[in-house]
């Protein structure tokens, strides 16, 4: 090595999940941590890492571009947050009271609100006003340490506006620093049009939407509401493994509300992750621990909708020794937070996860469930360098001290964007 481009010094304390796997069980207790550390950047890659004199020594002979003092601070992998539905238009406070008087969350939608009346905003807007709204949201993720997100489109439910949402997401991928991944969901509810008509809206989904979607390489998922009265188990199914058919990777809104089978479902088709799962059965838990799907858990969802309920995050993790995602799905319906601090503290409180689990849930397990592990997730030499820098002691400050951003900078294919 003759040159490096950065070299981050200052490091209190560094703290990372190890390898390119997702964490299972035990695993994600285990996370290596190194004070006084430093770490070496060449063409936006991690080259080397570890204790700060150990690293210096190694470079007496090599030409450092640029050095930064991160004075001390704690370092962790830039955030993965793989669940949102960050391209939408409007906003719906004006379902705040009838949420708080206690119409639930599918009544509000069978009222033809609820996802519903995002669906309306988001055809009447232009390109344009989705992506000002969007980079709004996607700035405050940076802000709060996230450097990959997942995008999913359903707010259109038509082959054009949900193009338009994917192409929205595609423009932030190419101007903004934080790495966007697609994912189509055309199957997030029955448009009003084909209200009575669910079977021949999935007809439409398979045979015109997803074909388009493909074609334009617009998303690198596919995704289903699977739930009692939106898509049942077999209609769900055959989207799916449509998508697959059309090289879209299979995700799904899972067993949140009712225990439907969602979660056998995405052990059934190879889904690379199942979300929600509060009424997940043990079964459809083996069936994930048996096909290697990764839960990705969404405690602020549970928290605003009001529910008693939380996912089963101690039994993933204890009983199935499942690798547990975290995410902040944030939407305008069910949780409107980018916030993933805010999810770190709920996980800690509502799914009794530890600071170690946590870190690990929002780092390589989140990154896996995208399918990014090779890349992201963790302080890896050769893995891009997509650092956090938190103004925090330890991991265990970040849902302990809770409502605010502890975040200090963050450093994106190795370039510092935040500081
Ligand atoms: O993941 N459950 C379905 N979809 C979203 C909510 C979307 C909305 O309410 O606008 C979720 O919670
Ligand atoms: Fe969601």
């Amino acid at each position: 090595m003759e040159r490096i481009d950065l070299l981050v010094t200052g490091i209190g304390r560094l703290v990372t999940p190890q390898g390119n796997a997702p964490r299972c069980g035990q695993q994600m207790k285990e996370l290596c941590e190194i004070t006084d550390a430093a770490i070496a950047i060449l063409a936006g890659r991690i080259v080397l890492f570890g204790p700060a004199q150990e690293i210096l020594d190694g470079l007496a002979a090599v030409e450092i571009s640029e050095t930064i003092d991160v004075g001390g601070r704690m370092v962790t992998p830039g955030l993965v947050d793989p669940h949102t539905h960050l391209v939408h238009g409007g906003s719906r406070e004006h379902e705040l009271a009838l949420k708080r008087s206690g119409v639930p969350y599918l009544e509000i939608l069978a009222q033809g609100g609820g996802i519903l009346s995002t669906v309306r905003c988001t055809r009447a807007a232009c390109e344009q006003d989705l992506y000002v709204k969007a980079l709004r949201s996607l700035n405050e993720m940076l802000l709060n340490g996230v450097t990959t997100v997942e995008a999913k489109s359903g707010y259109g439910l038509t082959v054009e506006d949900e193009l338009k949402q994917l192409r929205v997401a595609k423009r932030l991928n190419d101007t903004h620093p934080v790495d966007i991944v697609s994912t189509f969901m055309g199957a997030h509810a029955v448009p009003p049009e084909f209200k009575g008509h669910t079977e021949a809206f999935v007809d439409h989904i398979v045979n015109e939407m997803l074909p388009k979607v493909a074609e334009e390489k617009l998303a690198v998922f596919c995704d289903v509401f699977c739930e009692q009265g939106i898509f049942s188990v077999e209609q769900s199914r055959r989207i799916l493994l449509a998508g697959k058919h059309g090289g879209l990777i299979p995700k799904i809104h899972a067993d949140e509300i009712e225990p439907l089978g969602g979660a056998e479902l995405a052990g059934e088709v190879g889904a690379i992750s199942a979300e929600h799962l509060l009424a997940a059965t043990d079964k459809g838990l083996a069936a994930m621990a048996k096909h290697g799907v990764i839960p990705v858990l969404l405690p602020g969802t549970s928290f605003n909708l009001g529910l008693a309920k939380h996912a089963r995050a101690r039994d993933m993790i204890d009983r199935f020794e499942l690798p547990v995602a975290l995410s902040t799905d944030y939407n305008p319906g069910s949780c409107p937070t980018e916030s993933i601090q805010l999810i770190m503290m709920l996980a800690s409180l509502n799914l009794k996860m530890t600071p170690e689990e946590i870190l690990t849930a929002c780092t390589i397990n989140a990154a896996n469930a995208l399918g990014r592990g090779e890349d992201i997730g963790s302080i890896e030499v050769g893995k891009l360098a997509d650092l956090t820098i938190f103004d925090a002691p330890n991991i265990a400050y970040l849902p302990y001290h809770f409502g605010t951003n502890h975040t200090f900078g963050v450093i994106k294919n190795g370039h510092v964007i935040v500081w």
